[in-house]
C-alpha cells in the first residue's frame, strides 16, 4: 500500500514481515542490495529497532521529528535483513504527515517504506504518480500533493560524525545547529556503476550518480543559455522546458515558482509532467541561490540528467 508523507509518497509495507519486504522490492524492481527505509511512530519505536541510540540521535530526533530526517544506526534484528540488504545499518524516519502517522500508530510497527515509484525513476509526490509508476494494482492513501516534494535527508550516525548521506529537505546547516557531532560528507564517490560491483550493500544508493530521472533524455543550462532555449522553442523543436525564469508563455515551457519551498514542491511533478509529453528532450534550468534547500534542488537536477550508465540505473 502507497501512503503520503511530507516528502514524497512512499510503499509501505509491514517491516517485520518477509514477504512484504520481498514483494516491495519486486513492486520497485529494486536490486536487493539497496536498503530500505523504516518509518516508524517515533523516538520510543525506534529505540527497539538498534543496538545503541545515542545521545546525537535524541538530540536530532528531538529537532527533527516528526520530520525529513532519516537517520541511519546500528541495526538489532527486530527488523530482518532483506529489508537492510544484509547491511548492519538501517535507516529511521518519523514522517510528519497525519495519514502517514496514523497508519504507523494503527498498524501498531514500524513500516518500510521507499518511494513509491519504479527504481531509478523520479519520486511521486501525487497518489496519481503513484498510479503512473507502479501500476493500478497499488492501492494508493490519497493524501493530496507532498508539501515538502523533495526527499528526507538521511545522516549516518558514527561515533562523533554525523555523515551526509543523501541531500534531501534538511540542510546540513540545520543538521549542524542541533547537534554537538562532527558533519561530514559522503566517505566514497559513489558512482552508477558501483552498485554492480559486487553484492555488498550499498553505502547509500541515494548518491548514484543517475537516480531521480526521467525516460526522456535531460539536460541542465543556466541563465546565459535562457535565449538559446527560447530560440530552439520558437524554431519549433520538440522539447519541453522546465524554468523558475523564463517569463514567457509557452505550451512547451513549465513554470516552477522561484522561491526554493515552492520549487522543491513543484519539481516531481514537472518532471513528470514532462516525462509524459513525449518530446525528444527536457531542458531545465538549473536555479542559482544560496538558499540549502537550492543545493538538494541541484543534486535532484543533477541526477536526472546524468548520462545512462552502461548498466542500469539503481534506486
Ligand atoms: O523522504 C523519504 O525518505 C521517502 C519517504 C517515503 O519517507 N523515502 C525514500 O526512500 O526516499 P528510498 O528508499 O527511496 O530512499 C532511501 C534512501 C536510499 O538512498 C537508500 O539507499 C538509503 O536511503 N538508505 C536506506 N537504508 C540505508 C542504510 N542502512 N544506510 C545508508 N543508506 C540507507
Ligand atoms: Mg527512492
Amino acid at each position: 500500500m502507497a501512503f503520503p508523507t511530507e516528502t514524497v509518497y512512499g510503499l509501505g509495507a509491514d517491516a517485520t514481515d518477509r514477504d512484504a519486504i520481498t514483494r516491495v522490492f519486486a513492486a520497485k524492481g529494486r536490486p536487493s542490495n539497496n536498503p530500505l527505509i523504516v518509518h516508524v511512530s517515533g523516538i520510543e519505536e525506534a529505540r527497539t529497532l538498534v543496538t545503541e541510540w545515542p545521545r546525537a540521535a535524541d538530540d536530532l530526533a528531538a529537532a527533527f521529528w516528526p520530520g525529513p530526517l532519516t537517520l541511519v544506526l546500528p541495526k538489532n534484528s527486530v527488523i530482518p535483513g532483506i529489508a537492510t540488504a544484509g547491511g548492519p545499518t538501517i535507516a529511521l524516519r518519523c514522517p510528519d504527515h497525519p495519514v502517514a502517522l496514523s497508519l504507523i500508530r494503527s498498524f501498531g510497527g514500524p513500516i518500510v517504506g521507499p518511494s513509491a515509484n519504479r527504481s531509478g525513476r523520479i519520486s511521486p509526490t501525487t497518489a496519481d504518480h503513484v498510479r503512473d509508476s507502479l501500476g493500478g494494482g497499488v492501492h494508493v492513501l490519497d493524501g493530496g500533493p507532498c508539501t515538502r516534494g523533495i526527499e528526507s535527508t538521511v545522516v549516518g550516525i558514527e561515533g562523533a560524525t554525523a555523515r551526509m548521506l543523501r541531500l534531501g529537505s534538511l540542510s546540513a546547516a540545520e543538521i549542524a545547529a542541533h547537534t554537538d557531532l562532527q558533519i561530514a560528507g559522503p566517505t566514497e564517490p559513489a558512482s552508477a556503476g558501483d552498485s554492480h560491483a559486487t553484492e555488498a550493500p550499498l553505502r547509500s544508493p541515494g548518491l548514484l550518480q543517475r537516480h531521480y530521472a526521467p525516460m526522456t533524455p535531460t539536460r541542465l543550462f543556466d541563465a546565459w543559455g535562457r535565449d538559446a532555449v527560447v530560440d530552439r522553442l520558437a524554431a519549433g523543436e520538440r522539447l519541453v522546458v522546465i524554468s523558475h525564469a523564463i517569463d514567457r508563455d509557452h505550451p512547451a515551457v513549465i513554470r516552477l515558482p522561484s522561491d526554493a519551498e515552492g520549487y522543491a514542491r513543484g519539481l516531481y511533478a514537472a518532471l513528470h509532467l514532462a516525462d509524459r509529453a513525449d518530446a525528444d528532450a527536457i531542458l531545465i534550468e538549473s536555479p542559482a541561490g544560496d538558499d540549502p534547500i537550492w543545493s538538494a534542488i541541484r543534486d535532484r537536477l543533477r541526477r536526472a540528467s546524468a548520462a545512462e550508465p552502461d548498466t542500469d540505473p539503481e534506486g
